[in-house]
Formats: structure tokens, C-alpha cells, sequence
């Protein structure tokens, strides 16, 4: 296939698919390439997995899965296509790879993705191109569609790709992947810090010297979007208990990996080894969701080793780790002084977290795509330039740390 001449026209669906959503209601499916991704196992795994790991423990309704959330990307990126100015400015055949790489942007991401990746020294972003790139029923599906397609595809998530519309569709300030987070997330937690006007912001987004600016008539609309995010943040992504129960996850798994190298016998955790070895292939990595670690959790709770079956018992029946701030050495004797009394091990039952939200990091730098561009009379200004507000917040003071210690009640 030639991708100057390629027209979506040619592989088009006779019947489109409709795949119905909370958040975006009709999302259309009219591209073979992309409902054979859709049904890939690889993408099925997602369902699997939920978008926000431990928050569902502070918002009991935010159960909905990175799937939900990768569909939801590829529908702001399509919406970005037919419905903004963004289109006219792209070939039909980069049009698939961005829809393509929108839906799979997530793919790499495991089970309580944060947690289990600091443990066991694993990027989910090195994944998301393995199984893109190697043995796995996406990678097929790119290739079949045309031969060197995967590789486009991946490099748009890597950022490498030469042409930067792309990449800052997908992935920038403000792109599909936040866009559809956000809107979501908001949403599933029962928050409303997080709405804000995509129709509109799809109605301003220009291409300008070969990059995506947004019209000064959409100022506006931005600056709800920015702190929409900014609310979000520190309302949801780093409110206190979902901190607990990342860190009480995180002792788990470092309790895990402490057993299985002084030669503990787990029994059956074969799921798991590859992990533990330090050596997983793409096809290990896709084997692994939240049920097999909620199971697996189930099984030590009731195990021998009597750390792990407290710490799983108390992941399982939500007797999260209590938390306090940490401003000086003075708090964590304290705290370090009562978990010992308590009898409990530091090193599982004492952890310290730090957790710092720039509401809009500006470089300044106009290389930089991640940076948001306003057009103000035929000229491109940062936004932090054209919005007072936006520049308030850069200025605030509010940008400081957040640093907290964990440890049990009893
Ligand atoms: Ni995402």
C-alpha cells in the first residue's frame, strides 16, 4: 500500500460499529485495522485493569478500566480529525496511525500499574513498544494492514515521529489522552472538579508552522481545562487514602520480591516469576491483570509468612495505613518510635511519600510541543503569556511539595 495515495475510503467498514460510552456516547468504529485492534487479546487485557488503580478505595464508583479509557482517546483524536481543523492538515494514511497509536497508547500498562512498576524496575512506556513491535496479535494486525505500520504507530507514542501534529494529538498539554482522563475520571469518581469544554477547544485547536496552536478565542476554554486538571490532581490523583493504599500495595510487593530472593516457597505463583527473575518477555507481561494479583493476594493472606498475609489482609479489607505530613525529622522519630513499639518491621510498615502538582509546566522554549501556543494577531505567544490567570498559577506559591508518612494504626 502506498501511503501518499491511501485513502481511508478504500478500507472503510460497509458497516461502521458503534461502541456506546458514559462519557462520549457514540464512539464509531469505521476502519477494519482498528476493530481488529479493538478485539485484540492484548487490548481485551485492558478491561482488566483499571484506570485508577487505588482510587476506587476513596471513590467507590471509579471502576472503569483502561479500556474504556483507550477508546475514549481514539474518539478524541478521531473528533480531532473530522471535527477540528487538525484534519485538512493531515494524509488519510496519518490519520490511521494516529487513531491507531491513540488506541494503543495505554496497551503497555499493567496491574496497579504505578506501584508494581517501581517494585520490579518496569516502565510501562517500554512495554506499550514491545507488544506494538514484537510477538503479540496487535503487532500482527499493524502489519497485515501494511508492512513497517506497527513502527509509525509506535514512534507516535514515543514522541519520534517526524511529523509533531501527531505526536501532540496524542500526546501533549492538553491532547486526547488527557482530554478523554480527565473527562472520564471526573466522571467515575462523582467529582465534578474535572469538566470542562472540549467541544469548544476541539472548535479553536489550528495547525500553524507545522503544530498544533489553539485561537485566542479559546483562551478561555483552556484556562477551565488547566485547572480542571489542577482540582483534579490534588482532589483525586493525589488525595491522601489513594496515597495509603498505593504505598500499602507498593509493601506488598516489595515484601514479595524480599521472600522470593531469601528463597521463600510461594507455591504456585507462576504468573508472577518472570517479574521476580527480572527477565519478562511481551507475551509474560500481557499474561498478567488485576485478577491474577488479587488472587495471589487472596492466597497469601492465608500464607505462612506472616507480614505478607497482614499486609495482603489488610489491602484486601481496605485497613489502609494511617498518614501524617512530614515537614522534619521530628515527625518521623515519632512515628518510627510507635511503629516499633507496635512490633511492626520498617521497612514494610513505615514509608514516605512526596508528591508535588505543577498545574502547567512552561519551558519558555518554542521547541518545545508540549508547550500550549496561543495565535494572537498572526503571531504565537505561550499561554502563560496571553492568559493572566494561567500565569498566576505558574507564579503561585501553591506549587510546593506535599510530603507524608505512612505507617499502621495498631
Ligand atoms: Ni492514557
Amino acid at each position: 500500500m502506498d501511503r501518499s495515495t491511501y485513502q481511508l475510503n478504500q478500507t472503510k467498514l460497509r458497516d461502521s460499529k458503534v461502541f456506546r460510552d458514559a462519557i462520549h456516547n457514540y464512539i464509531h468504529v469505521d476502519q477494519p485495522v482498528i476493530l481488529d485492534l479493538i478485539n485484540s487479546k492484548e487490548m481485551q487485557r485492558l478491561r482488566r485493569i483499571k484506570q485508577l488503580g487505588g482510587v476506587h478505595q476513596v471513590y467507590q464508583s471509579a471502576e472503569h478500566s483502561r479500556f474504556c479509557h483507550s477508546l475514549g482517546v481514539y474518539y478524541v483524536v478521531r473528533k480531532m480529525i473530522f471535527n477540528s481543523a487538525i484534519g485538512q492538515a493531515l494524509c488519510d494514511y496519518d490519520k490511521l496511525i494516529v487513531m491507531c497509536a491513540a488506541l494503543l497508547h495505554d496497551i503497555g500498562h499493567g496491574p496497579f500499574s504505578h506501584c508494581f512498576e517501581e517494585v520490579y524496575q518496569i516502565k510501562h512506556e517500554d512495554y506499550t513498544v514491545k507488544i506494538i513491535n514484537g510477538q503479540s496479535e496487535v503487532h500482527q494486525i499493524l502489519e497485515n494492514f501494511n508492512k513497517g505500520f506497527a513502527k509509525e504507530v509506535s514512534s507516535v507514542i514515543e514522541k519520534k515521529h517526524p511529523n509533531k501534529i501527531l505526536v501532540q494529538m496524542v500526546s501533549s498539554q492538553l491532547d486526547g489522552d488527557r482530554m478523554d482522563y480527565l473527562l472520564r475520571d471526573s466522571y467515575f469518581t462523582g467529582t465534578t472538579y474535572g469538566h470542562f469544554d472540549m467541544a469548544r477547544i476541539l472548535r479553536v485547536m489550528q495547525v500553524y508552522d507545522g503544530k498544533i496552536v489553539f485561537k485566542e478565542a479559546g483562551v478561555q476554554a483552556i484556562e477551565n481545562y488547566i485547572l480542571a486538571r489542577y482540582h483534579m490532581y490534588w482532589q483525586v490523583y493525589y488525595h491522601p487514602t489513594s496515597r495509603s493504599y498505593e504505598q500499602l500495595l507498593m509493601s506488598i510487593f516489595r515484601r514479595i520480591k524480599d521472600l522470593y530472593d531469601s528463597g521463600y516457597q510461594f507455591g504456585d505463583i507462576n504468573y508472577l516469576l518472570p517479574f521476580l527473575k527480572g527477565n519478562v518477555s511481551e507475551q509474560d507481561y500481557v499474561k498478567l491483570d488485576e485478577s491474577i494479583i488479587l488472587y495471589y493476594f487472596m492466597v497469601f493472606s492465608e500464607g505462612k509468612d506472616t507480614i505478607l498475609a497482614n499486609l495482603c489482609n489488610r489491602f484486601l479489607n481496605r485497613k489502609l495505613f494511617s498518614y501524617r505530613d512530614y515537614n522534619n525529622e521530628d515527625d518521623l522519630c515519632d512515628v518510627k518510635d510507635y511503629v516499633l513499639k507496635c512490633g511492626y518491621d520498617l521497612r514494610y510498615y513505615l514509608v514516605f511519600d512526596d508528591q508535588k502538582q505543577i498545574p502547567y509546566l512552561y519551558y519558555g522554549n518554542s521547541d518545545d510541543i508540549s508547550e500550549i501556543e496561543i495565535l494572537v494577531d498572526g503571531k504565537l505567544k505561550f499561554l502563560p503569556e496571553v492568559s493572566e490567570i494561567v500565569g498566576a498559577i505558574i507564579k503561585s506559591k501553591n506549587n510546593k511539595d506535599d510530603r507524608k508518612i505512612f505507617y499502621p494504626e495498631v
